[in-house]
Protein backbone atom coordinates (compact mmCIF):
# COMPACT_ATOMS: atom_id res chain seq x y z
CA UNK A 1 0.00 0.00 0.00
CA UNK A 2 1.20 3.46 -1.10
CA UNK A 3 1.18 6.84 -2.91
CA UNK A 4 1.84 7.05 -6.65
CA UNK A 5 4.56 9.78 -6.96
CA UNK A 6 5.91 11.54 -9.92
CA UNK A 7 9.49 13.43 -9.75
CA UNK A 8 9.33 15.99 -12.05
CA UNK A 9 12.66 16.91 -13.37
CA UNK A 10 14.20 13.29 -12.21
CA UNK A 11 17.43 14.43 -14.05
CA UNK A 12 18.28 17.24 -11.95
CA UNK A 13 20.22 17.79 -9.65
CA UNK A 14 17.17 18.29 -6.81
CA UNK A 15 15.10 15.33 -8.58
CA UNK A 16 18.04 12.99 -8.22
CA UNK A 17 18.19 13.72 -4.31
CA UNK A 18 14.44 13.60 -4.64
CA UNK A 19 14.78 10.33 -5.52
CA UNK A 20 17.03 9.30 -3.44
CA UNK A 21 15.84 10.82 -0.14
CA UNK A 22 12.62 9.21 -1.14
CA UNK A 23 14.04 5.57 -1.72
CA UNK A 24 16.02 6.14 1.96
CA UNK A 25 13.22 7.16 3.88
CA UNK A 26 11.15 4.75 2.71
CA UNK A 27 8.45 7.26 1.57
CA UNK A 28 5.58 4.73 1.16
CA UNK A 29 5.06 4.68 -2.90
CA UNK A 30 3.20 1.89 -4.82
CA UNK A 31 4.44 3.27 -7.87
CA UNK A 32 7.19 5.83 -8.96
CA UNK A 33 7.84 7.80 -12.26
CA UNK A 34 10.27 9.98 -13.37
CA UNK A 35 9.69 12.71 -15.75
CA UNK A 36 11.77 15.31 -17.72
CA UNK A 37 12.24 16.97 -20.98
CA UNK A 38 11.51 15.04 -24.29
CA UNK A 39 15.49 15.48 -24.34
CA UNK A 40 16.05 12.93 -21.76
CA UNK A 41 12.96 11.10 -22.09
CA UNK A 42 13.94 7.24 -22.20
CA UNK A 43 17.01 7.55 -20.19
CA UNK A 44 17.70 6.11 -16.51
CA UNK A 45 17.94 7.17 -13.21
CA UNK A 46 18.68 5.21 -10.25
CA UNK A 47 15.65 5.38 -7.72
CA UNK A 48 17.45 3.26 -4.32
CA UNK A 49 20.03 0.87 -4.19
CA UNK A 50 18.18 -1.43 -6.56
CA UNK A 51 15.49 -0.06 -8.63
CA UNK A 52 15.98 1.98 -12.27
CA UNK A 53 13.20 4.29 -13.66
CA UNK A 54 13.46 5.00 -17.51
CA UNK A 55 12.31 8.74 -17.93
CA UNK A 56 9.27 9.36 -19.54
CA UNK A 57 8.14 13.07 -21.24
CA UNK A 58 6.63 15.41 -19.02
CA UNK A 59 5.01 17.04 -21.82
CA UNK A 60 2.52 14.02 -22.75
CA UNK A 61 2.39 12.85 -19.25
CA UNK A 62 -1.52 12.53 -17.69
CA UNK A 63 -1.37 13.31 -13.69
CA UNK A 64 -4.70 11.69 -13.76
CA UNK A 65 -4.70 8.88 -11.08
CA UNK A 66 -1.50 10.08 -9.77
CA UNK A 67 -1.14 11.61 -5.72
CA UNK A 68 2.16 13.66 -4.98
CA UNK A 69 4.11 15.31 -7.79
CA UNK A 70 7.71 16.40 -6.42
CA UNK A 71 8.39 19.48 -9.16
CA UNK A 72 12.05 20.83 -9.91
CA UNK A 73 11.87 21.46 -13.75
CA UNK A 74 12.69 24.94 -13.57
CA UNK A 75 9.98 27.76 -12.70
CA UNK A 76 8.61 28.66 -16.48
CA UNK A 77 8.35 24.89 -16.88
CA UNK A 78 6.35 24.79 -13.57
CA UNK A 79 4.66 27.52 -14.45
CA UNK A 80 2.94 25.57 -17.18
CA UNK A 81 2.45 21.98 -15.91
CA UNK A 82 2.16 22.42 -12.19
CA UNK A 83 -1.15 23.96 -12.52
CA UNK A 84 -1.74 21.05 -15.17
CA UNK A 85 -0.90 18.22 -12.56
CA UNK A 86 -3.10 19.89 -10.01
CA UNK A 87 -6.27 20.17 -11.73
CA UNK A 88 -5.83 16.54 -12.38
CA UNK A 89 -6.04 16.09 -8.83
CA UNK A 90 -2.43 15.55 -7.63
CA UNK A 91 -0.86 17.29 -4.92
CA UNK A 92 2.57 19.29 -6.11
CA UNK A 93 5.35 20.17 -4.05
CA UNK A 94 7.01 22.49 -6.19
CA UNK A 95 10.95 23.23 -5.53
CA UNK A 96 10.99 26.21 -7.95
CA UNK A 97 10.59 29.86 -7.57
CA UNK A 98 7.13 30.17 -9.47
CA UNK A 99 4.49 30.01 -6.67
CA UNK A 100 6.54 31.17 -3.70
CA UNK A 101 5.11 33.83 -3.37
CA UNK A 102 1.63 33.59 -4.45
CA UNK A 103 -0.79 34.31 -1.37
CA UNK A 104 -2.53 31.18 -2.05
CA UNK A 105 0.03 28.96 -2.16
CA UNK A 106 1.35 28.02 1.40
CA UNK A 107 5.95 27.52 1.20
CA UNK A 108 6.23 25.37 4.06
CA UNK A 109 9.17 24.79 5.89
CA UNK A 110 7.91 21.10 8.14
CA UNK A 111 10.28 22.54 11.38
CA UNK A 112 9.06 26.29 11.04
CA UNK A 113 5.68 26.23 9.89
CA UNK A 114 4.06 23.16 9.33
CA UNK A 115 0.44 24.74 10.17
CA UNK A 116 0.65 26.89 6.82
CA UNK A 117 0.10 23.31 4.91
CA UNK A 118 -3.54 23.34 5.40
CA UNK A 119 -3.83 25.84 2.91
CA UNK A 120 -2.56 23.95 0.04
CA UNK A 121 -5.82 22.56 -0.78
CA UNK A 122 -6.81 26.57 -2.20
CA UNK A 123 -4.49 25.16 -5.38
CA UNK A 124 -3.58 21.70 -4.83
CA UNK A 125 0.11 23.52 -4.88
CA UNK A 126 2.70 23.77 -1.93
CA UNK A 127 5.85 25.50 -2.44
CA UNK A 128 9.65 24.14 -1.16
CA UNK A 129 11.30 27.54 -0.43
CA UNK A 130 14.75 29.03 -1.96
CA UNK A 131 17.86 26.79 -0.51
CA UNK A 132 19.32 29.55 1.64
CA UNK A 133 16.23 30.82 2.86
CA UNK A 134 15.41 27.09 4.56
CA UNK A 135 18.42 26.43 6.10
CA UNK A 136 18.41 30.00 7.70
CA UNK A 137 14.48 29.62 8.93
CA UNK A 138 15.60 26.02 10.36
CA UNK A 139 17.88 27.99 12.29
CA UNK A 140 16.65 31.16 13.80
CA UNK A 141 12.98 29.54 14.40
CA UNK A 142 13.97 28.36 17.91
CA UNK A 143 15.60 31.77 18.55
CA UNK A 144 12.65 33.69 17.28
CA UNK A 145 10.36 32.19 19.51
CA UNK A 146 12.49 32.50 22.48
CA UNK A 147 13.96 36.27 21.76
CA UNK A 148 12.33 38.08 18.99
CA UNK A 149 14.13 38.47 15.90
CA UNK A 150 14.14 42.24 14.45
CA UNK A 151 16.65 42.57 11.87
CA UNK A 152 18.74 39.69 10.20
CA UNK A 153 22.25 40.89 7.92
CA UNK A 154 23.08 37.95 6.33
CA UNK A 155 25.93 37.21 3.77
CA UNK A 156 25.76 33.28 2.14
CA UNK A 157 28.65 31.20 0.34
CA UNK A 158 26.77 29.57 -1.96
CA UNK A 159 27.54 26.16 -4.16
CA UNK A 160 27.37 25.47 -7.46
CA UNK A 161 25.09 22.83 -7.40
CA UNK A 162 22.25 25.50 -6.46
CA UNK A 163 22.68 26.60 -10.02
CA UNK A 164 21.99 22.86 -11.20
CA UNK A 165 23.67 19.96 -13.17
CA UNK A 166 25.59 22.32 -15.71
CA UNK A 167 26.71 24.89 -12.39
CA UNK A 168 28.82 21.71 -10.80
CA UNK A 169 29.75 20.93 -14.72
CA UNK A 170 31.16 24.73 -15.18
CA UNK A 171 33.32 24.32 -11.73
CA UNK A 172 34.74 21.09 -12.91
CA UNK A 173 35.57 22.34 -16.44
CA UNK A 174 37.00 26.06 -15.21
CA UNK A 175 39.04 24.08 -12.70
CA UNK A 176 40.39 21.78 -15.36
CA UNK A 177 41.53 24.63 -17.43
CA UNK A 178 43.06 26.98 -15.04
CA UNK A 179 45.69 24.08 -14.41
CA UNK A 180 47.04 24.25 -18.09
CA UNK A 181 46.62 28.21 -17.83
CA UNK A 182 43.74 28.53 -19.76
CA UNK A 183 40.21 30.25 -19.46
CA UNK A 184 36.99 29.16 -20.15
CA UNK A 185 34.32 32.01 -21.17
CA UNK A 186 31.94 31.63 -18.32
CA UNK A 187 28.01 30.61 -19.51
CA UNK A 188 26.06 29.42 -16.23
CA UNK A 189 27.73 31.66 -14.28
CA UNK A 190 28.42 35.49 -14.61
CA UNK A 191 31.72 35.28 -14.09
CA UNK A 192 34.64 32.53 -14.02
CA UNK A 193 33.71 30.70 -10.98
CA UNK A 194 37.29 29.10 -10.39
CA UNK A 195 39.16 30.01 -7.70
CA UNK A 196 36.54 33.09 -7.61
CA UNK A 197 33.74 34.42 -5.83
CA UNK A 198 30.74 35.80 -7.52
CA UNK A 199 28.18 38.47 -5.65
CA UNK A 200 25.46 38.03 -7.91
CA UNK A 201 22.88 34.96 -7.97
CA UNK A 202 20.26 35.34 -9.90
CA UNK A 203 19.05 38.78 -12.25
CA UNK A 204 19.26 42.21 -10.58
CA UNK A 205 16.55 44.01 -9.05
CA UNK A 206 15.36 47.97 -9.57
CA UNK A 207 16.97 48.74 -5.98
CA UNK A 208 20.02 47.01 -6.82
CA UNK A 209 19.69 43.92 -4.65
CA UNK A 210 19.85 40.81 -6.99
CA UNK A 211 16.79 38.65 -7.13
CA UNK A 212 18.27 35.72 -5.01
CA UNK A 213 18.34 38.59 -2.30
CA UNK A 214 15.27 39.41 -2.60
CA UNK A 215 13.88 35.70 -1.85
CA UNK A 216 15.63 35.59 1.23
CA UNK A 217 13.76 38.69 2.42
CA UNK A 218 10.36 38.00 1.24
CA UNK A 219 10.24 34.34 1.76
CA UNK A 220 11.82 34.87 5.68
CA UNK A 221 9.33 37.55 6.47
CA UNK A 222 6.27 34.97 5.08
CA UNK A 223 7.75 32.24 6.48
CA UNK A 224 8.70 33.03 9.77
CA UNK A 225 7.62 36.93 10.24
CA UNK A 226 6.37 39.31 8.25
CA UNK A 227 7.76 42.05 10.90
CA UNK A 228 11.08 40.93 10.43
CA UNK A 229 13.23 43.25 8.32
CA UNK A 230 16.34 40.92 6.06
CA UNK A 231 19.68 42.09 4.08
CA UNK A 232 21.17 39.47 2.26
CA UNK A 233 24.33 39.36 0.07
CA UNK A 234 24.15 36.31 -1.61
CA UNK A 235 27.50 35.23 -3.25
CA UNK A 236 28.09 32.17 -5.46
CA UNK A 237 31.87 29.83 -4.20
CA UNK A 238 33.28 27.77 -5.80
CA UNK A 239 32.32 24.33 -3.91
CA UNK A 240 30.18 21.78 -5.26
CA UNK A 241 27.89 21.28 -2.95
CA UNK A 242 26.86 22.89 0.78
CA UNK A 243 25.86 26.27 1.64
CA UNK A 244 27.11 29.14 4.37
CA UNK A 245 26.11 31.66 5.96
CA UNK A 246 27.28 33.98 8.09
CA UNK A 247 23.85 36.01 9.81
CA UNK A 248 24.07 38.39 12.13
CA UNK A 249 20.72 38.81 14.11
CA UNK A 250 19.03 41.46 16.22
CA UNK A 251 16.85 40.69 18.91
CA UNK A 252 13.91 42.53 20.74
CA UNK A 253 14.56 40.67 23.99
CA UNK A 254 18.53 40.16 25.38
CA UNK A 255 20.23 36.57 24.44
CA UNK A 256 23.22 35.36 25.33
CA UNK A 257 25.09 33.19 23.44
CA UNK A 258 24.71 30.21 25.67
CA UNK A 259 21.22 31.01 25.68
CA UNK A 260 20.76 30.74 22.11
CA UNK A 261 23.12 27.28 22.04
CA UNK A 262 20.72 26.37 24.65
CA UNK A 263 17.87 27.35 22.65
CA UNK A 264 18.96 25.53 19.41
CA UNK A 265 20.56 22.52 20.73
CA UNK A 266 16.85 20.28 21.01
CA UNK A 267 15.54 22.04 17.78
CA UNK A 268 14.33 20.04 15.34
CA UNK A 269 16.07 19.88 12.34
CA UNK A 270 19.11 21.82 13.69
CA UNK A 271 22.50 20.93 15.21
CA UNK A 272 24.93 22.91 17.17
CA UNK A 273 28.78 22.39 16.76
CA UNK A 274 30.37 24.88 18.13
CA UNK A 275 33.95 24.72 19.98
CA UNK A 276 35.69 27.52 20.14
CA UNK A 277 38.87 25.85 18.79
CA UNK A 278 40.62 24.82 15.60
CA UNK A 279 38.30 23.29 13.68
CA UNK A 280 35.86 23.90 15.93
CA UNK A 281 32.80 24.54 13.29
CA UNK A 282 31.04 22.93 10.75
CA UNK A 283 31.86 23.56 7.04
CA UNK A 284 30.11 22.88 3.54
CA UNK A 285 32.44 20.09 2.63
CA UNK A 286 30.75 18.39 5.94
CA UNK A 287 27.74 19.29 5.67
CA UNK A 288 27.39 17.14 2.11
CA UNK A 289 24.68 14.07 2.14
CA UNK A 290 23.55 14.95 5.75
CA UNK A 291 20.14 16.11 7.20
CA UNK A 292 21.14 18.48 9.64
CA UNK A 293 21.20 22.74 9.39
CA UNK A 294 24.47 22.76 11.18
CA UNK A 295 25.20 25.90 13.49
CA UNK A 296 28.57 27.00 14.55
CA UNK A 297 30.33 30.31 16.06
CA UNK A 298 27.82 31.57 18.07
CA UNK A 299 29.00 34.38 19.86
CA UNK A 300 27.72 38.03 20.64
CA UNK A 301 27.46 41.28 17.97
CA UNK A 302 28.63 44.33 20.52
CA UNK A 303 27.64 46.07 17.77
CA UNK A 304 23.64 46.25 18.06
CA UNK A 305 21.74 46.63 21.62
CA UNK A 306 20.84 42.59 21.74
CA UNK A 307 22.82 41.06 18.61
CA UNK A 308 24.34 37.73 17.85
CA UNK A 309 26.33 36.39 14.92
CA UNK A 310 26.55 32.75 13.66
CA UNK A 311 27.89 30.57 10.62
CA UNK A 312 24.76 28.38 9.39
CA UNK A 313 25.91 25.48 6.85
CA UNK A 314 23.95 22.89 4.86
CA UNK A 315 23.14 20.56 2.16
CA UNK A 316 21.38 22.67 -0.23
CA UNK A 317 20.15 19.94 -2.46
CA UNK A 318 18.92 17.91 0.67
CA UNK A 319 17.53 19.89 3.52
CA UNK A 320 17.56 23.24 1.09
CA UNK A 321 15.23 21.05 -1.12
CA UNK A 322 15.17 17.64 -2.20
CA UNK A 323 14.95 16.29 1.74
CA UNK A 324 12.21 19.72 2.65
CA UNK A 325 10.36 18.47 -0.22
CA UNK A 326 9.86 14.75 0.88
CA UNK A 327 8.83 15.74 4.70
CA UNK A 328 6.37 18.28 3.26
CA UNK A 329 4.91 14.95 1.64
CA UNK A 330 5.37 13.18 4.40
CA UNK A 331 3.33 15.60 6.71
CA UNK A 332 0.34 15.75 3.59
CA UNK A 333 0.09 11.89 5.37
CA UNK A 334 0.57 12.68 8.73
CA UNK A 335 -1.73 15.27 8.86
CA UNK A 336 -4.41 13.33 6.35
CA UNK A 337 -4.44 15.98 3.97
CA UNK A 338 -3.91 13.24 0.96
CA UNK A 339 -7.16 13.03 -1.07
CA UNK A 340 -6.72 9.51 -1.22
CA UNK A 341 -4.55 6.76 -1.11
CA UNK A 342 -3.73 4.64 -4.04
CA UNK A 343 -3.47 0.40 -3.54
CA UNK A 344 -1.16 -1.65 -5.27
CA UNK A 345 -0.82 1.12 -8.30
CA UNK A 346 -5.06 2.20 -8.74
CA UNK A 347 -5.97 4.80 -6.88
CA UNK A 348 -8.62 4.52 -4.39
CA UNK A 349 -11.99 6.55 -4.03
CA UNK A 350 -11.07 9.63 -1.83
N1 LIG B 1 19.96 23.06 -6.87
C1 LIG B 1 19.47 23.55 -5.74
O1 LIG B 1 20.14 23.66 -4.70
C2 LIG B 1 18.04 23.98 -5.68
C3 LIG B 1 17.47 24.19 -4.44
C4 LIG B 1 16.15 24.59 -4.37
C5 LIG B 1 15.44 24.78 -5.52
N2 LIG B 1 16.01 24.57 -6.74
C6 LIG B 1 15.18 24.77 -7.94
O2 LIG B 1 14.87 23.51 -8.51
C7 LIG B 1 14.80 23.62 -9.93
C8 LIG B 1 15.74 22.60 -10.56
O3 LIG B 1 17.04 22.77 -10.10
P1 LIG B 1 18.19 21.73 -10.40
O4 LIG B 1 19.33 22.25 -9.62
O5 LIG B 1 17.76 20.33 -10.21
O6 LIG B 1 18.44 21.99 -11.99
P2 LIG B 1 19.07 21.01 -13.06
O7 LIG B 1 20.10 20.14 -12.48
O8 LIG B 1 19.45 21.88 -14.21
O9 LIG B 1 17.84 20.07 -13.52
C9 LIG B 1 16.74 20.57 -14.22
C10 LIG B 1 15.74 19.45 -14.42
O10 LIG B 1 14.59 20.00 -15.08
C11 LIG B 1 14.34 19.25 -16.25
N3 LIG B 1 13.78 20.07 -17.32
C12 LIG B 1 14.36 21.12 -17.95
N4 LIG B 1 13.55 21.57 -18.93
C13 LIG B 1 12.44 20.78 -18.91
C14 LIG B 1 11.26 20.72 -19.69
N5 LIG B 1 11.05 21.54 -20.71
N6 LIG B 1 10.34 19.77 -19.38
C15 LIG B 1 10.56 18.89 -18.38
N7 LIG B 1 11.67 18.90 -17.62
C16 LIG B 1 12.60 19.83 -17.88
C17 LIG B 1 15.69 18.72 -16.66
O11 LIG B 1 15.49 17.62 -17.52
P3 LIG B 1 16.47 17.30 -18.80
O12 LIG B 1 17.55 16.43 -18.22
O13 LIG B 1 15.56 16.57 -19.71
O14 LIG B 1 16.94 18.60 -19.32
C18 LIG B 1 16.25 18.32 -15.30
O15 LIG B 1 15.68 17.10 -14.89
C19 LIG B 1 15.16 25.07 -10.26
O16 LIG B 1 13.96 25.80 -10.40
C20 LIG B 1 15.91 25.53 -9.03
O17 LIG B 1 15.80 26.92 -8.82
C21 LIG B 1 17.28 24.14 -6.84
Amino acid sequence: MGYRVAVVGATGAVGREILKTLAERRFPVSEIVALASPRSAGSEVSFGEERVLTVKNLETFDFKGWDIALFSPGASISAIHAPRAAAAGCVVIDNTSQFRMDPDVPLVVPEVNPEALAQFSNRNIIANPNCSTIQMVVALKPLHDEFRIKRIVVATYQSVSGAGKEGMDELLANTKVHYVHDKNPPQVFQKDIAFNVIPQIDHFMDDGSTKEEWKMAVETKKILDPKIAVIATCVRVPVFIGHAEAVHVEFELPVTAGQARAALRDAPGVTVHDQRLDGGYITPAEAQGEDAVFVSRIRKDPTVEHGLAMWIVSDNLRKGAALNAVQIAELLIEQKLLPRMAVTGTAAPA
